[in-house]
């Protein structure tokens, strides 16, 4: 069987562009700007990095982008200070605060203190609650982006098993409730899952969030299948630092249809973040909402 790559930066640059046509409407039509307001704590290197392309992507869709960046000590009440000043303003529809933060501060009290309709990570507990029971939320951007694509590929989702390799609250957990919501029946496997070879080769879907390096063999996926591989991992080869997954790419192709790493799911995440705040401001202005851009 032939490869079938499953493109996430022509996708991602879709997205894109329908978010900035959508904008460029609310401005015209209701006098509106989108506002996504992104504080960093410290000087973590790659952090630095996605907060810079946050905020030029989010310029570049004709939202305001507001970043905050904190000195590495910044007590968890100064950062609670700013979060409060932040759900205040009318002009900040979207709040991300980059993870990981330093260790003195509780990322659970201080990602709680953003006002779950400002959640544009869909992190805040009531956000995590309201998609467990199917009920409208922020929904988290990296498993929004795999939906997006999935649904792309497949049109409907139901009846197929999706097996998602990973548990993290981040990706694992609500990747799982958004492919129950489509009707799939689903698995989530995971570092102590019982012959994880056998579970993963009885998927129609597979996702891969472990955070392990190429992980996953071709010889675990089913012909046919769907792989979204979420993982990013750093690797030493032929004397080279790469980026691979956390499926060997090269004989999964050889399978099914799968996302690269890098130019899968990773340009998606920004995509939906911004659709996310686009969303936000719809739904803080009882607009409608924008269309295929939500779970
Ligand atoms: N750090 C790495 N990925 C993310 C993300 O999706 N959201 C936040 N807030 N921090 C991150």
């Amino acid at each position: 069987m032939t490869a079938k790559v499953i493109d996430g930066k022509a996708f991602a640059a879709g997205v894109r562009a329908q978010v900035a046509a959508h904008v460029a409407r609310l401005k015209e039509e209701q006098g509106l700007t989108p506002g996504l307001a992104v504080v960093l704590v410290g000087e973590d290197p790659a952090s630095q990095v996605y907060v810079r392309n946050k905020g030029t992507q989010t310029v570049e869709c004709g939202m305001n982008s507001y970043e905050h960046k904190l000195a590495a000590d910044t007590s968890e009440a100064e950062l609670l200070a700013l979060i409060a000043r932040l759900n205040a303003d009318p002009a900040v529809h979207g709040i991300l605060v980059q993870l990981p933060l330093p260790k003195h501060l509780d990322s659970d009290l201080v990602i709680n203190a953003i006002e779950p309709a400002k959640d544009v990570d869909g992190f805040h507990i009531s956000n995590v609650g309201l998609l467990g029971t199917g009920q409208k939320s922020m929904v988290p951007c990296t498993p929004l982006g795999c939906l997006m694509m999935l649904r792309d590929h497949h049109g409907s989702l139901a009846g197929l098993n999706a097996v998602v390799v990973g548990r993290s609250n981040i990706v694992g957990k609500p990747m799982a409730q958004l492919l129950l919501g489509d009707s799939c029946t689903v698995t989530i496997a995971h570092s102590r899952t019982k012959d994880l070879a056998a579970v993963c080769r009885g998927a129609d879907i597979l996702v891969a969030a472990v955070g392990r390096p190429e992980m996953i063999p071709g010889d675990w996926v089913k012909p046919g299948a769907t792989v979204i591989d979420v993982g990013i991992n750093r690797i030493e080869r032929d004397g080279k630092t790469r980026l691979v997954g956390d499926v060997h790419y090269a004989s999964a192709a050889e399978v099914g249809a799968i996302t690269p790493v890098p130019g899968g799911v990773g340009p998606m995440t920004i995509a939906c973040l911004l659709a996310n705040t686009l969303t936000a401001c719809c739904r803080a202005h009882g607009l409608p909402e924008p269309k295929g851009l939500t779970a």
